[in-house]
């Protein structure tokens, strides 16, 4: 069997807007510089990993379809779509595909409309509030799933 190994890392709305949104919750780093950092832990984690982000919904839905023989699992941050977007969730759910959600903020400890994620109980797990590190946790558990 071909061992597993290939990851689609998904940005939703305004993400690419990072290194201008409240540091206090995103920290400084821009979208660019966020995408390197999570290569960076993908090549020490052996991992193979592909990047989309999108300000368009229907976009990120496409990709999602598009994604479902050609990548092993998912690392998401859909942004705000986390916590409306059923039909991110249709299509996340017709994927079959292990996926972890990340936030960079601690949405569980800001405003009552972010601490509802309609993804959440598709996901292997949710990992918010911990930065760029987020990503790194987010892949070692992706990697772990692999080896099951
Ligand atoms: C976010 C949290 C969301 O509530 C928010 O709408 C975002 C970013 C995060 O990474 O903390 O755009 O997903």
């Amino acid at each position: 069997m071909t061992p597993r190994n290939r990851v689609q890392i998904l940005h939703g709305v305004n993400l690419d807007m990072l290194g201008r949104r409240d540091p206090d919750h995103y920290g400084t780093l821009t979208y660019a510089e966020l995408e390197v950092r999570i290569a960076d832990f993908g090549y020490e984690l052996g991992l193979v990993l592909s990047f989309f982000g999108t300000n368009h919904e229907g976009e990120l839905i496409e990709r999602l379809h598009g994604i479902i023989d050609v990548a092993d699992g998912i690392v998401i941050n859909p942004g705000a779509w986390t916590h409306y977007s059923w039909a991110l969730r249709d299509a996340l759910e017709l994927t079959g595909l292990p996926a972890v959600e990340v936030h960079l903020s601690n949405v569980g400890e800001r405003e009552q409309w972010r601490r509802h994620s309609v993804i959440s109980d598709l996901c292997v797990a949710t990992i918010a509030g911990k930065g760029v590190e987020g990503y790194r946790e987010a892949l070692e558990l992706l990697r772990r799933e692999f080896e099951r």
